[in-house]
């Protein structure tokens, strides 16, 4: 009898085929006569197009087109209503003005990619250039707008008698204020953005990356000028998405397009340094932290203000006291708010923990501010503002064990004995310290998620729902999810996803494609098998002809009752029926009466050399609390990976925008640095595995029928990242007395200080 699969270390169903390079990326896909895309990027950042002259492409060998800015011969549209919020606002190639430094306004295609890159640096462009805006401190600053979730960007909850959160914080024994710095970051997914459209008729098959893969076909579809049904997006593998590729960028479009009016299969890959500005990046950002406490360090009053840039070009809005500062401590004056500045920038979107990482760096460095102003250890200081109910809207959480997660780390790191005074633990050169934060995560809900469980007559399932896998395992978490809903093993259950041709899937965004996912696909085996005894009792050649449905029963693939038993593979073969299928009711829909998130604590130990200023990493614990775990495998690898980009937040990551000319200056992986294996030490990740007992999705009644043990899971994808940052900053504190708020934690901050 197989053991439930559910919580234990399953290895990637597709795991093999990624290490022998057998899986086929979007890039890799071929189709006969295909032709090669390069595009031609602007060299300005604001202004028109004078001139595109693009002769010399022309004469260059294998050339077949060149599409030039503003009048080229691509059929592209609008996009509207709700598709609109998953792409740019303007046509690509159909206009002469640029809005950003990197903006395409050229594409060559030729008869291979080589001919297409090298036809393309021949192309030559003329521009009226304008200043651009670049600086979001010199800009006007205006709301955001409502955030990603539908609140207010600005919210303020005062205590009866208190007239404004100033008056609270002035009222507080202990007030901290701390303004906090960050510069644009980038996704940077290993897999470049590649795109092959391939048109047969009015039907056009698209591979590219997305981790949306519905509402991107559907946008597709619009800027083609086409029917929703006529496009097809297959986003099988995917080599990293981090917010990359929830946008439908311009890039494929183009290539569609170019597909159309030539009338060939078109291959489009962006160069390494046209992803930097072609495919999104984490906004900028400008952050103050009031915090305002009795001497015991209980908090009175909390006030989070960001400004971020506001690119022409995409209307997202970056926010980062939300689900952070709004959500994580209990506070009777609380004041969020979120401001943005209109800039001639790349179109900035969402990216790892968009909100809710650089939110929890500016919160969680406060917090240990407010620790050392108060003398309050770090964690007793949490554990004494710890909200029990959602501060923003009074709400419980459907689960919450953050205490156990402070606790379990405290120990597991050995926080005990820790020193609070800076400079205290010094090994030759090297300065030593810890710091710990908080990490907060919203489980959002997703809506008209659909799975459908086949059962074959070779007594496999397959379980299909376009979902995509980024590399996160989510493949292998609908086979084990599936698996455990038909009590059958992993390996006979084939998972199918990534394909606009199956039901809508779980967007691969916000954590959410977990707990989005499982219980449809629950809700889908239990389906098939009450269709599965339908059959018993109805087919000529079954054993059970006649029978009633509630004389059998179905337990571990197989049917029993009245004497007899059989596989449902053997009773579709006895039937002869190649196999049935059924889908899940589209499910997840919110739980009124709850806010749900995830949750985590960090500690960290670094080491900074006394003359340098290196800063390294070099003890890292994070306690998680994230529901059911599916696959602990996976799971550690998303936190661990979490962790990682929290230390590329710290120490590393940044890309600067020239003020004079609105370019960003880093566009290679030589001088966007992000942690190497060098930079990681071993991370001890945990996971609390409590299962939510709220989010257990239509089902959970524990029939006998499904595996009730997939519910209850939340999301992980980021919560590793949220607050890791400020866990280290916060120790390069305690092991220098320097506190730098001005990301990354370069050495040239710390070494006059040292
Ligand atoms: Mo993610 S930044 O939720 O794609």
């Amino acid at each position: 009898m197989p053991r439930s699969q559910v919580g234990r270390d399953t290895d990637r169903v597709d795991g093999r085929l990624k290490v022998t390079g057998a899986a086929e990326y979007s890039g890799d896909y071929r189709a006969a006569d295909l032709a090669h895309a390069h595009l031609v990027t602007s060299t300005i950042a604001r202004g028109t197009i004078t001139s595109i002259d693009p002769a010399a492409a022309l004469a260059s060998p294998g050339v077949l087109r060149v599409y030039a800015a503003p009048e080229s011969r691509l059929a592209l549209y609008e996009v509207t209503g709700q598709a609109a919020g998953f792409t740019e606002n303007y046509l690509p190639l159909k206009s002469d003005v640029v809005r950003f430094h990197g903006q395409a306004v050229a594409m060559v295609v030729a008869e291979t990619p080589e001919q297409a890159r090298d036809a393309a640096a021949l192309v030559t462009v003329t521009y009226d250039a304008q200043p651009p805006r670049t600086s979001i401190a010199d800009e006007p600053h205006v709301p955001a707008g409502p955030t990603i979730s539908g609140a207010p960007s600005s919210l303020e909850i005062l205590a009866p008698g208190v007239g404004s959160i100033d008056a609270a914080l002035a009222a507080s024994d202990v007030v901290v204020e701390a303004e906090f710095h960050q510069n644009v970051q980038h996704h940077v997914g290993m897999e470049p953005h590649a795109i092959l459209a391939v048109w047969d008729g009015d039907q056009v098959t698209i591979h590219a990356g997305a981790q949306i893969p519905g509402p991107y076909a559907l946008a597709m579809a619009q800027r083609l000028g086409i029917l929703p049904q006529s496009v097809r997006l297959i986003t099988r593998y995917v080599g990293g998405g981090f917010g990359a590729r929830v946008v439908l960028w311009s890039d494929t479009p183009l290539a569609a397009a170019a597909a159309r009016e030539l009338g060939r299969p078109v291959r489009l890959v962006l160069t390494r340094e046209q992803m930097f500005t072609l495919t999104g990046h984490r906004s900028h950002l400008t952050q103050t932290v009031r915090l305002g406490a009795s001497r015991q360090g209980v908090l009175n009053a909390v006030s989070h203000r960001s400004v971020a840039e506001r690119p022409t070009t995409i209307a997202f809005t970056m926010t980062p006291a939300h689900s952070t500062s709004d959500a994580l401590y209990r506070t009777p004056n609380l004041h969020v708010d979120a401001q943005v500045a209109v800039l001639d920038i790349p179109g900035s979107r969402a990216m790892r923990g968009p909100n809710e990482a650089p939110g929890a760096f500016a919160l969680e460095t406060a917090m240990d501010e407010l620790a050392v102003a108060t003398g309050v250890d770090p964690v007793t200081l949490r554990l004494r503002n710890q909200a029990t109910a959602h501060p923003a809207t009074g709400l419980p959480w459907s689960s919450k064990h953050l205490d156990e997660c402070y606790r379990l780390g405290a120990e597991r790191f050995g926080w005990a004995g820790r020193s609070a005074t800076p400079r205290t633990r010094v090994d030759g050169q090297w300065l030593y310290g810890t710091g710990m934060a908080t990490a907060i995560y919203p489980a959002h809900r997703r809506a008209g998620v659909v799975a459908r469980v086949r059962l074959l007559d070779d007594d496999t399932a397959v379980v299909s729902t376009a979902t995509s896998d980024l590399g996160t395992g989510s493949a292998t978490m609908v086979a084990i999810s599936g698996a455990d809903a038909l009590g059958i093993p992993v390996q006979r259950v084939t998972p199918e996803i990534g394909d606009t041709l199956l039901p809508p899937g779980a967007p691969a965004v916000g954590s959410s494609g977990t707990h989005a996912t499982v219980p449809m696909v629950v809700d889908a085996a239990r389906n098939v098998i009450a269709e599965l005894k339908r059959l018993a009792v109805t087919a000529d050649r079954s054993p059970w002809h006649g029978a009633a449905v509630e004389d059998l029963r179905y337990e571990r693939g197989i049917l029993h009752g009245l004497g007899h038993s059989l596989t449902f593979g053997r009773l579709l073969t006895t039937i002869g029926s190649p196999g049935i299928y059924k889908e899940s009711a589209p499910g997840g829909q919110p739980v009124p009466g709850y806010v749900h998130h995830s949750f985590g604590a960090h500690f960290c130990e670094v080491r900074v050399n006394r003359f340098t200023g290196e800063t390294r990493v070099t003890r890292f614990t994070t306690v998680a609390d994230v529901g059911r775990v599916i696959n602990a495998k996976a799971a550690r690898s998303q936190l661990v990976g979490g962790v990682i980009f929290g230390i590329g937040h710290a120490l590393l990551e940044e890309n600067h925008l020239e003020l004079d000319t609105g370019r960003l200056a880093s566009s290679t992986l030589a001088d966007y640095l992000v942690p190497v294996n060098a930079d990681v030490p071993d991370i001890d990740v945990v996971m609390l595995d409590r299962p939510d007992p709220v989010l257990t999705g239509p089902l959970g009644d524990g029939s006998e029928d499904v595996g009730t043990g997939s519910l209850g899971a939340r999301g992980l994808g980021e919560i590793g990242t949220v607050g890791s940052a400020a866990a280290i900053g916060n120790a390069v504190y305690n092991a220098t007395g320097i506190r730098v708020r001005d990301v990354p934690i370069t050495l040239d901050k710390l070494i006059d200080h040292l």
